[in-house]
């Protein structure tokens, strides 16, 4: 798979590496892409990794994720030009400052927002509901976290899955991309959990079923 990285920061350089040491082709869209940081991810990612920018990432992903600040989201996806049929993976949180809720503006969530920014593309939401310290290494003893994802395009959401289970999430269907709420309140609670109410960030959560 060619995925292009938007935001090579602590989600996107963690998971473009992790997809890059499972055998996958990732070119990580950075402003700076000659910038000593960017070459020092692209070194530690190995030869399937390159630093180009977000427009050439975006050129050549057949998968692009979004990972940047809520605030850069909607300017990083008008930046970089036709997005028009590719799977966009939405990593995002549109957080309020305080952590005191979400910018569900005009009632939609940051996934419905992200889709109307980026006309045309297959929108995912997933990847964003732990921290980027968990999607380093998702096993919690024999136990892998559940990655919830959600959207409207059958294939996106199976390609989705596939590049969660490649780096050792356990996969769970959350249905449409109306869902996308609820996994970005979900990412509220991770987030309050971890660094407001004492929890820490080595924390997830599983699925259980019976
Ligand atoms: N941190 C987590 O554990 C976590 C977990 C799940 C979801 N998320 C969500 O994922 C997104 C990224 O979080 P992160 O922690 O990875 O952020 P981060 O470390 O700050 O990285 C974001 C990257 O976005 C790029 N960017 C593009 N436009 C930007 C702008 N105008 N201002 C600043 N940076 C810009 C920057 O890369 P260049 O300078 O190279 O262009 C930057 O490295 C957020 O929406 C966050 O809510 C975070």
């Amino acid at each position: 798979m060619k995925i292009g990285i938007l935001g090579a920061g602590n989600v996107g350089g963690t998971l473009g590496s992790a997809w890059a040491r499972a055998g996958h082709d990732v070119c990580f869209g950075s402003r700076q892409p000659n910038d000593a940081r960017i070459a020092d991810l692209v070194k530690s990612a190995g030869a399937r990794a390159s630093a180009v920018t977000p427009s050439d990432a975006v050129a050549r992903g057949d998968v692009v994720l979004i990972a940047t600040p809520w605030d850069a989201t909607r300017q990083a996806l008008t930046d970089v030009g036709r997005l028009s049929g590719k799977i966009l993976l939405d990593a995002t949180n549109p957080l309020q400052g305080g952590l005191a809720g979400l910018d569900f503006a005009g009632g939609r969530s940051g996934a419905e927002q992200v889709a109307a920014w980026a006309p045309g593309a297959r929108v995912v939401k997933i990847f964003n509901t732990v921290g980027f310290n968990v999607m380093a290494n998702p096993r919690f003893g024999a136990e892998r976290a559940s990655m919830l994802y959600c959207g409207d395009d059958g294939d996106a959401k199976k390609i989705a899955a596939e590049l969660a289970a490649a780096i050792g999430f356990d996969p769970v269907d959350a249905g449409p991309l109306a869902e996308a709420r609820w996994l970005e309140s979900f990412a509220l609670l991770w987030i309050r959990l971890a660094v407001v109410n004492g929890q820490g960030r080595e924390i997830a959560f599983r699925l259980m079923k019976r």
